[in-house]
């Protein structure tokens, strides 16, 4: 039994039991194994490390009310991840395969899921990486599929605290067909320039515009956009932006609660009219934000620098309490570990 200190977590890899590993050679994928080692033997010309074949998902599970376990969503990631796949020339792990791991893996690492009450999670993170040698540019002739675990702690202790956020002009995310609509481990790269500025500015995040034409709202580094507009959920529609599962599952749960949903392009001069702004995705759910910086603009969100808007504060709760088994799951987004 691991000791932990459940309340300060927080969120960093931490070594568990073991991970689940597959290997993809000729066609197909072999049936998996458990490994407690965290280290991978790869070959030093692996197409992962030199030409970016790498695609990764995140998400979680959850020890419910009822004293049983639950993955958020998985379905959605396995999808998510084989269209990743197909646009880096990668085996598409199938749906199955990618759910039947998680349940192998997480039986494994029951011990370090955090106990209901905590706000903790066991976040699930599937990778998948051209791990053959390729030392022209072409796709890899072997893949590794694994699935790594570690507990992650509760991030909004004190209640949801907004956050500034920044726009660099001189920075872009993810060019209009290029890769921003996947989730590949390049786009990560591309991103962290500009966010480590961003955090020694004082902007815990940044939020892209879109690349050709720096008029439009796409997205924050690893979140998506949502805002509230005299009572609509509005998100930007993109061809570069990641569909974010937590988005889908906020937009269901506002139509639950009868309000208008628009995916639809946002422009940046439209910012100042919104009522509720945050960044939303696995991590966190919801990150309120207060105030948007580009440039000599400044942009303060009436919902204020305290607190939540009410709006995502009562989305924020729903999907909680879905997680955690404490609201009824009327679209099955929970699956039982067993
Ligand atoms: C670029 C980007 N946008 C949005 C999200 C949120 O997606 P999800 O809600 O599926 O975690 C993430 C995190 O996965 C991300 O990396």
């Amino acid at each position: 039994m691991p000791q932990l200190d459940w309340a300060n977590l927080g969120f960093q890899y931490r070594d568990t039991n073991s991970h689940i590993e597959f290997t993809w050679r000729d066609g197909a994928w072999d049936a998996g194994r458990l490994v407690s080692d965290p280290y991978l033997k790869l070959s030093i010309a692996a197409s992962a490390l030199h030409y970016g074949q790498a695609a990764f998902e995140g998400l979680k599970v959850f020890r419910c009310k009822d004293g049983k376990v639950r993955v958020f969503r998985p379905q959605a990631n396995a999808e998510r991840m084989q269209r990743t796949a197909v646009r880096t020339y990668m085996p598409p792990v199938p749906t199955e395969m990618f759910l039947d791991a998680i349940n192998r893996v997480v039986l494994d690492n029951l011990d370090y899921i955090p106990p209901y009450g905590t706000g903790g999670s066991l976040y699930i993170r599937p990778l998948l990486i051209g791990s053959g040698a390729q030392i022209g540019v072409a796709p890899a002739h072997e893949y590794t599929f694994l699935i790594l675990v570690t507990p992650a702690g509760n991030y909004y202790k004190g209640g949801l605290k907004p956050v500034k956020a920044i726009i660099y002009d001189e920075y872009d995310r993810a060019a209009p067909h290029g890769m921003g609509d996947v989730k590949v481990a390049g786009n990560y790269a591309a991103s962290l320039f500009a966010h480590e500025r961003a955090k020694k500015e004082g902007f815990p995040v940044e939020l892209y515009l879109d690349a050709k034409t720096h008029t439009c709202v796409e997205e924050f580094a690893t979140s998506n956009f949502i805002g509230i507009k005299k009572g609509v959920y509005v998100t930007p529609d993109s061809c570069s932006v990641l569909p974010s599962v937590t988005n889908n599952t906020l937009k269901q749960i506002a139509v639950d609660l009868g309000m208008p949903v628009e995916t639809r392009p946002v422009h940046f001069d439209e910012l100042k009219d919104f009522d509720e702004i945050a960044a939303c995705g696995t991590a966190v759910v919801v990150t309120p934000v207060s105030t948007i910086v580009r440039g000599s603009t400044v942009i303060n969100v009436p919902s204020g620098p305290d607190a939540c808007g009410p709006v995502f504060e009562k989305l924020f709760h729903t999907v909680q309490g879905i997680q955690y088994g404490e609201l009824p799951d009327q679209h099955n987004w929970c699956v039982e570990i067993k």
